[in-house]
């Protein structure tokens, strides 16, 4: 079975066994969240790792991949509403606030964060001590220390290190991703949990470019978010020529940084597709040409070519 098969068919055995039973808007709330998905990049890490590292015991792998990504749609959920960044789109559909409610918006995240643990906890293994580390590296990569809570909750701090707020709200969940492959399977956490940190900070540059040159049509939510909101930003911290060469940086330390493994090629082409999607070829020009925009003022044959 192809990764992307496996995630959508684990996703669905943990829908079923958490979701199906909520009040019936809930529950239509819920399945908006996670059905149809993005790109599934979390999970599909996770899958990759554990399979790369000989895993052993294929569902485990599966419900720890499945409970990141509940997590993940959790954490878009609440981003898009209006208290953090007013998003009205979200994978090219109305944002889950603006389809249910506030309301059901703010319940709905609540119970894929509550259920992403249940489904995981409930999975039935014969390895119980890797069970409780997938619980921790999860709940840390989602909590108010260093994961998600503490990345959005940077946003209400007058000063914020954008590393640090990077590491928080993006990559923490990247690197509970790797490091839940390599648990899943027994093998040794500490190399897979730097290369997924790293990845997850490649991305998150990424977005930041995406949201200052990209485009709403293809990403499929809104963008200029960054700037409207006066969110700290790899663009701003660094402007749009510092950025990509901050994204590649990271890019090239996260793809060195993949430990020698079973099809380690296929692992470097998954690191590569993931920076890609944020950030094509078409975006690199994009920059090249707000750029040579912003030499000649007076111009706009730059932007229009
Ligand atoms: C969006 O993540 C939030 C960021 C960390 C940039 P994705 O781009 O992975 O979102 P989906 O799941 O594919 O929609
Ligand atoms: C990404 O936040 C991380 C989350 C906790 C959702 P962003 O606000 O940068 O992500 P997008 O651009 O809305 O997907
Ligand atoms: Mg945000
Ligand atoms: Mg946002």
């Amino acid at each position: 079975m192809d990764l992307g098969t496996r995630i959508e068919a684990a996703m669905e055995r943990a829908f079923e066994l958490t979701c199906t039973h909520a009040p019936p808007r809930l529950a239509e709330a819920l399945r908006h969240a996670v059905f149809p998905g993005g790109a599934r990049i979390r999970p599909r890490l996770c899958l990759a790792v554990s399979v790369a590292c000989g895993e052993d015991e294929p569902r485990l792998g599966d419900a720890a991949a499945a409970a990141l990504e509940f997590i993940h749609c959790a954490s878009l959920v609440h981003d898009d509403l209006p208290c953090f960044d007013d998003a009205v789109l979200r994978r090219g559909r109305p944002s889950l606030h603006r389809e249910f409610g506030e309301d059901l918006a703010l319940l709905a995240g609540d119970g894929l964060i509550v259920t992403a643990f249940e489904q995981l906890a409930r999975q039935p293994t014969a390895h119980a001590a890797r069970l409780a580390e997938l619980l921790a590296i999860i709940a840390r990569a989602s909590g108010p220390a260093e994961g998600i809570v503490a990345g959005q909750a940077w946003e209400s701090e007058d000063r914020v290190d954008l590393e640090r707020y990077h590491r928080s709200k993006s990559a923490a969940l990247f690197r509970a991703a790797t490091s839940c492959g390599a648990i899943a399977a027994g093998s040794p956490v500490a190399p897979w949990a730097a290369c997924g940190e790293l990845l997850g900070e490649a991305y998150q540059v990424a977005d930041d470019l995406a949201d200052r040159i990209g485009d709403c049509a293809t990403l499929g939510k809104p963008i200029c978010r960054d700037r409207t909101l006066g969110r700290p930003s790899a663009v701003s911290e660094h402007g749009l020529l510092g950025a990509l060469a901050h994204l590649d940086r990271l890019s090239l330390q996260a793809r060195d940084s993949i430990p020698p493994c079973a099809d380690r090629r296929s692992l470097v082409e998954l690191f590569e597709f993931v920076v890609a999607r944020l950030c094509p070829p078409a975006m690199r020009h994009a920059v090249e040409r707000v750029l040579a925009c912003e030499r000649e003022p007076d111009s706009d044959s730059a932007l229009s070519a």
